[in-house]
């Protein structure tokens, strides 16, 4: 399907928020996962959400808007940034809460974990506190160009018995194209298109 991505919205602070039609799927992960890469795979754009090697660099909600199926994708600033001040990741992480919290268009959140790394403390307290709420969980693998495929067969199944899935985390690589297809069905399952 041709599908197109736009941005169009972009918010900084809490008091910005606002009830959101839409049903939404969020993108969330430690910073330099590859979210914001994803973005713009997904899109069939290399510039559309700015990237960086540096970690810490979406500073904010980005809602984007995917055509024909009428939902967002909601890009959230990444976490577990140490070089930031600790008010501005306290600024970041309730701006995220309060997105998450009573969000009843917020279908699921796609939760990304990089490849490379065994599950980190971080990132279950993440999928535990979206559950908490209520809220599906997407695991996405990130950067699964870089390890080995025994590597990825492992660290599938080792989420998803910690998440007790039926279904195993989507790999996935921004470079190569990966899991493309893949996660759109499972945003779709979701949002019911
Ligand atoms: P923040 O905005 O800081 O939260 O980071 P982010 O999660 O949006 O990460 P971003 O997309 O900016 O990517 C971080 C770095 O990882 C960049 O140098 C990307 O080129 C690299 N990267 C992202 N996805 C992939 C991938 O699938 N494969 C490889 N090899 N590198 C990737
Ligand atoms: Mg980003």
């Amino acid at each position: 399907m041709n599908r197109t991505i736009e941005l169009v919205k972009t918010i900084y602070e809490i008091k910005q928020l606002e009830d959101v039609d839409e049903p939404q799927i969020a993108l969330a992960g430690r910073s330099n996962v590859g979210k914001s890469s994803l973005v713009n795979r997904l899109a069939g754009r290399k510039s559309l959400a700015k990237i960086s090697s540096k970690p810490g660099k979406t500073r904010s909600l980005n809602y984007y808007r995917v055509q024909p199926d009428g939902y967002f994708l909601v890009d959230l600033p990444g976490y577990g940034y140490a070089k930031c001040s600790k008010q501005e990741r306290l600024k970041w992480a309730k701006l995220i809460e309060a997105y998450m919290k009573n969000n009843q268009r917020l279908k699921a959140v796609a939760v990304l974990l990089d490849a490379r790394l065994s599950p980190q403390k971080i990132d279950l307290e993440l999928t535990a506190y979206v559950r908490g709420l209520g809220i599906p969980v997407i695991p996405v693998l990130t950067k699964a160009d870089k390890p080995k495929q025994r590597e990825l067969a492992k660290l599938q199944k080792q989420w998803q018995d910690i998440l007790q899935q039926d279904q195993a985390p989507v790999l996935f690589s921004s470079k190569t194209g990966k899991g493309e297809e893949k996660l759109w069905n499972r945003f779709g399952e979701h949002t019911g298109v």
